[in-house]
């Protein structure tokens, strides 16, 4: 039996609400409308060699802080408490010059680098077994890109023998000799990283041209494994790039890349938030473009010798996230530390519960990057501290459910053409928890928001809500080094009302409610 509740239990004031003007709200859910299976992936990260991502970032070797193979063990509580469940690597931009080969084997013997893209040396010390013993570590499925502007087919091949080569040949055996007897089993691949960009040191503006060399790598590598699921570089500003890259590669592409990254003209929160909101059109755009795809393949044929895809291809957002180039530390263009202060940590909240609406496309996502470059974890030698944007992607990965579901939000609006709620609403695979993610963009004011559940099973007679607020000291608050005072967080829990509910959602704040049946 399904039945509908209006429920009114008008929930505890935030602490700084009081006193404030209160604005309206409504959101509505449907408990059965399920839109789409949220793939777990779309929590990922993404770690580059670039300035102090890897070496003095997850990787020092010889640091007091560092465990025997030199990973920083303070970095990675850190990382592992974001439950990360993809981690790809080694690039980005970076990967174009990458030959994966200086970065294997005795660390005394591995070639030492100009890193060409991003400036400064690289010693190679982390290379493809340590990237794989970091995803083990923390528990995420690795997820490699190849360079295919100064490497070539069969160098990519040959490193799918290496990570995955079970039988008695040359890579697998050197796999073997450095240690690693069982197989990686890297089963997430990308052909290449932002190939159309002009300025980069690709080689493949024109899409012809991409689609070709991609057709090249991709056989040699599935001849390799034909386990491997294939990310290829779309663009979301460029649709018809995008449209011929799924035409033409459309039986062996699982994943198209687009990278959303929001780069706010000026400083105001309302150029970040904005910023944020419109990608709404290129996905759907995206979307679009996808759905005209069949979701299988028919026809292909046997003379490749690998099987076509098997499941729709979906999106890969491999790099996300906000570069504030206002809020940098003004060491460099390409140093990319940025400061992230709450209303950041707002407009992430934002961008993951817009992939999560869009969860029917998005088959994986993962946040650009994870320490010190545009990143969550900050270190320096004496040790590591979170900034704000940690908050969200720590608890979007703790909270969401297995299934989005559809919400209906009737919002005020906070200037700017912005709406003051952003929402959205999932499900657990048992059916007895649901989720809400609310982000209260406007800064001025606290909303009331009714809140509706339709056909809500009636083992919600008996439930609990709990009540998870985020708020920030203010709205430029900043974590620094031993202070992690930016974000407060309450938490509270009681009965369900089942009459009527309320919840008040305090300004500039992220609010996860999770309603909870009894069994
Ligand atoms: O994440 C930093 C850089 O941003 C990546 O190397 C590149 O792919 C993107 O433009």
């Amino acid at each position: 039996m399904k039945f509908s509740f209006y429920y009114g239990a008008l929930l505890l004031l935030p602490f700084g609400v009081v006193g404030q003007q209160v604005q309206k709200a409504s959101i509505t859910i449907d408990a059965q409308h399920k839109m789409a299976e949220i793939s777990e992936l779309q929590y990922g990260q993404f770690v580059e060699h670039l300035g102090r991502a890897v070496n003095g970032g997850l990787y020092e070797e010889g640091s007091r802080l560092s465990d025997k193979d030199g990973f920083r063990k303070d970095v990675l509580e850190k990382v592992k408490a974001l439950r990360t469940p993809l981690l790809r690597y080694p690039g980005g931009t970076f990967v174009k010059t990458y030959h994966w080969e200086d970065g294997i084997g005795p660390k005394a013997t591995r070639k030492k680098r100009r890193n060409l893209i991003w400036g400064g040396l690289e010693d190679n010390h982390f290379g493809t077994a340590e990237f794989i013993t970091y995803c083990r570590k923390i528990g995420a499925e690795p997820f490699l890109v190849v360079n295919m502007s100064t490497g070539t087919p069969e160098e990519a091949a040959n490193w799918v023998e290496y990570c995955n080569g079970t039988e008695d040949t040359y890579y697998a055996n050197l796999r073997r000799a450095d240690g690693f007897e069982q197989p990686f089993n890297v089963k997430y691949w990308g052909i290449g990283n932002e190939e159309y960009a002009e300025t980069d040191a690709g080689k493949h503006q024109d899409v012809n041209v991409y689609i070709k060399d991609t057709w090249q790598f991709l056989k040699l590598m599935k001849l390799q494994d034909n386990n491997l699921k294939f990310i290829l570089v779309g663009n979301s500003e460029d649709k018809a790039w995008s449209q011929k890259v799924l035409e033409q590669m459309g039986p062996v592409c699982d994943y198209l890349a687009i990278h959303l990254y929001s780069i706010p003209s000026d400083t105001t929160y309302q150029t970040l938030i904005k910023s944020i909101d419109d990608f709404e059109k290129p996905l759907v755009d995206m979307e679009t473009l996808l759905n005209k795809m069949p979701a299988k393949v028919d026809k292909f044929s046997n003379w490749y010798r690998f099987p076509a895809r098997k499941e729709p291809i979906k999106l890969a957002v491999d790099e996300w996230g906000i570069w504030d180039i206002h809020s940098g530390k003004g060491k460099g263009l390409y140093n990319m530390e940025y400061q992230y202060n709450w209303s950041h940590a707002l407009g992430v909240a934002t961008f993951l519960n817009l992939f999560q609406r869009h969860s029917e496309s998005i088959g994986m996502a993962t946040w650009a990057q994870t320490v010190n470059v545009l990143a969550p974890i900050m270190t320096d030698a004496n040790g590591s501290y979170r900034q704000t944007i940690f908050t969200p992607l720590k608890a979007f990965r703790d909270y969401a459910g297995k299934y989005a579901l559809a919400a209906t939000v009737n919002s005020p609006d906070m200037g700017s053409g912005i709406k003051s709620l952003d929402v959205a609403s999932s499900v657990n695979e048992k059916g007895n928890q649901i989720v809400l993610t609310i982000v209260n963009r406007d800064p001025e004011h606290a909303v009331a928001s009714s809140l509706k559940l339709e056909h809500l099973p009636i083992s919600f007679k008996a439930a609990t809500i709990k009540q998870v607020s985020y708020t920030g000291k203010s709205l430029y608050a900043v974590n620094a080094p031993g202070h992690e005072d930016a974000v407060n967080k309450t938490e509270t829990i009681k009965k369900l009302n089942l009459n009527k509910m309320e919840v008040l959602l305090a300004p500039a704040s992220l609010t996860v409610l999770v309603l909870e049946a009894k069994p």
